[in-house]
């Protein structure tokens, strides 16, 4: 599919500049101590997930072979999920048009070979509110297609400090990353790609 985005779907590329990507990264590095990354499972089959997760803010996103769900706290340390950073705070202010905070950032790390498949943002409660994601480190390769998993879908690369916002339709969209392009990016220490991915999940924590 050529032309133009989904209804509510922007773009921003090179949003964060390269002195805020390191503020971001440092943030991720800090957090991972505390709420270290671990590999998340496919509900039913148990499949491991390629990417590593870990999140920020009061909720936090996890993939457990049980189901998909938002939790106060991480699977492994039973520990409350670092805080989400002001930057990230202020991004949700300057870009979603949504009056409340977002109440989880998914950090997803992306080594070589990871990718994501087609899916739609589909466990939160305020199914309005928009996502609003960050990709910081290696360049990836994002699909982005309609409400129906059969809809044409067009591709288009991520690059480091770009903003993604599914609002409006899109945010019922499918989407996924179908690969990365290891060593583009000199940002993440350990190499690789990190998707920072906000949401607001329920109205009532
Ligand atoms: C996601 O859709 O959950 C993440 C997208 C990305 O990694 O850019
Ligand atoms: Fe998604």
């Amino acid at each position: 599919m050529s032309g133009s985005f989904p209804e509510g779907f922007r773009y921003l590329p090179e949003y964060f500049s390269r002195a805020q990507q390191q503020i971001l990264i440092e943030h991720v590095s800090i957090a991972a101590k505390a709420a270290p990354f671990f590999r998340g499972k496919m509900p039913r089959t148990g499949t491991p997930l390629s990417t590593l997760g870990s999140n920020f803010g009061p909720l936090g996103w996890v993939a457990a072979q049980s189901g998909y769900r938002y939790c106060k706290t991480h699977p492994k340390t039973g520990k409350s999920w670092p805080n989400m950073p002001e930057e990230l705070l202020n991004l949700w202010q300057e870009v979603s048009d949504w009056l409340d905070p977002p109440q989880a950032c998914l950090i997803n790390w992306y080594r070589e070979g990871a990718k994501l498949g087609l899916h739609v943002d589909a466990d939160e409660e305020a199914a309005d509110a928009p996502v609003v994601s960050v990709s910081l480190g290696d360049q990836a390769l994002y699909r982005l297609g309609g409400p129906a998993r059969k809809d044409p879908t067009r591709s288009f690369k991520l690059s480091s400090g770009d903003v993604c916002i599914l609002g409006g339709a899109s945010r019922r969209c499918f989407h996924g990353i179908d690969r990365i392009y290891p060593g583009t990016s000199t940002l993440v220490p350990k190499g690789g790609r990190i998707n920072l991915t906000l949401r607001v999940v329920r109205g009532v924590l």
